[in-house]
């Protein structure tokens, strides 16, 4: 399975130094063949990192942060799927930064959900708890959320996503989860996936990702990608990060 490093910029960077963000990492991003490198600008810049970008490797995409879970019409403000479509490759969906600020709840996260996979845009399905917690039904309150985040979506839907296990407490914080803490969960999820899909279902590691841990992370077997948000905005350490995670047998 090709695993994957995406970058997740939030609402970040002015367009000259998003341009220049996007130019390095789509320049460095043939080094690591064995990745999938993704970064998802704000949306507005989309169209014009898009149009600068004069050569891309194919291991190097775009991704959305957003999409409605409408395929058009009075959304006054939102973007669709159709229209995302000739930028991206990837769109998040269900982080828990959208949840919070703009209250998306199961029932957008599936139409946008189905609105992307109409179009062949890969959703990279955001799901963690809130607190940290040692206690053993914990694991399973994470993936009955999930769940009922995928509840009404048939099979072959969820087969295309890509997942993200983010616990929100990590986000941000300085404190990742711990290798043991994210490999019981992420163990969890596989058994799930197992049984919900016909194939071994992606899942990411995102919460306070950095130089220092990628390596660590990348050991964890049952993680197969990462998704970083605040250091993905510099350039050398977001190659860095490529650069540990890539080494990983
Ligand atoms: P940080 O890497 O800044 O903790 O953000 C994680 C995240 O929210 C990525 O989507």
């Amino acid at each position: 399975m090709k695993r994957h490093i995406v970058g997740n910029w939030k609402m970040n960077l002015e367009l000259p130094e998003a341009l220049v963000l996007a130019q390095e990492v789509a320049g460095f991003a043939g080094d690591y063949p064995t990745l999938q490198i993704t970064i998802a600008p704000s949306l507005p810049w989309l169209v014009s990192i898009k149009e600068a970008l004069t050569f891309m490797p194919t291991n190097f995409a775009l991704a959305s942060q957003v999409v409605s879970p409408h395929p058009h019409g009075a959304y006054t403000g939102d973007v669709s799927a159709t229209q995302l479509k000739p930028l991206v490759r990837y769109c998040l969906v269900g982080h828990s930064e959208r949840r919070r600020f703009h209250h998306e709840d199961s029932q957008a996260i599936q139409s946008q959900i189905t609105e992307l996979c109409k179009v062949g845009i890969t959703p990279i399905v955001c799901f963690g708890e809130s607190k940290q917690s040692s206690s053993p039904s914990m694991v399973n309150q994470v993936l009955q959320a999930l769940k009922r985040d995928l509840a009404s979506l048939q099979p072959e839907v969820g087969e295309k996503c890509l997942f993200a296990y983010e616990p929100l407490w990590a986000i941000g914080t300085g404190h990742p989860a711990t290798a043991d803490y994210t490999t019981k969960m992420a163990t969890a999820f596989k058994a799930w996936a197992k049984q919900a899909f016909t194939h071994d279902a992606p899942l990411l590691y995102g919460g306070s990702v950095t130089t220092a841990n990628a390596a660590a992370l990348g050991s964890i077997k049952v993680i197969d990608g990462l998704l970083v948000g605040g250091v993905s905005l510099h350039g050398r350490e977001f190659k860095t990060i490529c650069a540990h995670y890539s080494q990983r047998v």
